[in-house]
């Protein structure tokens, strides 16, 4: 992980309204208090739904727990007529510390595009609040691009507003392994990564690629988790089904 703290990010997507994260999120804790891995050197980050936003930042900050959080999603506007949407500003007066941008089901059920994306991640970026950023091809587009075609046009086109930005995670999901049960290979997604590092570097300059966090998703589990882990690029994992069992996300958070 070239001296970069590791990232384990659980995305709840639509599951846990705001009690069931409380309690949750409690025994998310003393299972992680419990276990003997070194958590000083790991950051473990939930992405609730937003109506748990509130009520999980309450309990991290007045338990000082040892755990992160972020949005699911954010809007691109700074405020107006957008029904429904939620801007950076009221994320950051959440304390939000990180939000994600661009996640699979965001781009193909809800038609988010490339510009708009790049929209969300420039209005994160200026409220400080930091980008977890997705990319990943479907399987067609591995058929027919290759592995990383897909992803590092993603990322190029994600961070066109955010020629700035210092401080960004970029989460490598191949849409194929998303909930499917099938993973990419340690070595598939370690050589995405290092494209993607390379993207870093061009357009944010060598010292903030070699800094940011990139991790992979997609049917990570606890058994499965180690092997990422060894990857030189590959920095963490942005996990789905598994970060809804405690025991299973607290396995992953120790990538034994
Ligand atoms: O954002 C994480 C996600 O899309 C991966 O889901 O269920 O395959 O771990 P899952």
């Amino acid at each position: 992980t070239g001296g970069r703290v590791p990232f384990i990010a659980g995305n709840w997507k639509m599951n846990l309204d705001h009690l069931q994260a409380i309690a949750f999120v409690q025994k998310l804790a003393w299972s992680l208090k419990d276990a003997t891995h070194d958590y000083s050197a790991t950051e473990v980050v939930v992405f609730p739904p937003f109506t748990d936003l509130r009520s999980v930042q309450t309990l991290i900050s007045a338990d000082k727990l040892e755990l992160g959080f972020g949005a699911q999603d954010v809007s691109e506007h700074e405020s107006g007529a957008y029904t429904g949407e939620i801007s950076a500003a009221f994320l950051k007066a959440l304390e939000t510390p990180y939000v994600i941008v661009g996640h699979s089901e965001r781009r193909t059920l809800h038609h988010e595009t490339d510009e708009q994306l790049a929209a969300k991640v420039a209005a994160a970026v200026k409220h400080g609040i930091v980008p977890v950023i997705c990319v990943g091809e479907t399987a067609e587009d591995l058929e027919k691009h290759g592995p990383s075609a897909v992803p590092v046009a993603q990322l190029r086109a994600a961070l066109a507003q955010a020629a700035d930005a210092k401080d960004i995670v970029v989460a490598y999901e191949p849409v194929w392994a998303i909930g499917s049960g099938q993973a990419a290979t340690p070595e598939q997604a370690e050589q995405v990564a290092a494209q993607l590092r390379i993207v870093l570097s061009e357009v944010l300059g060598e010292d903030v690629a070699q800094a940011t966090r990139v991790l992979y998703g997609g049917s990570v589990k606890a058994a499965n988790i180690a092997g990422f882990m060894r990857q030189p690029n590959v920095d963490g994992a942005l996990v789905g089904g598994a970060s809804l069992d405690i025991a299973e996300f607290s396995g992953i958070a120790q990538f034994l």
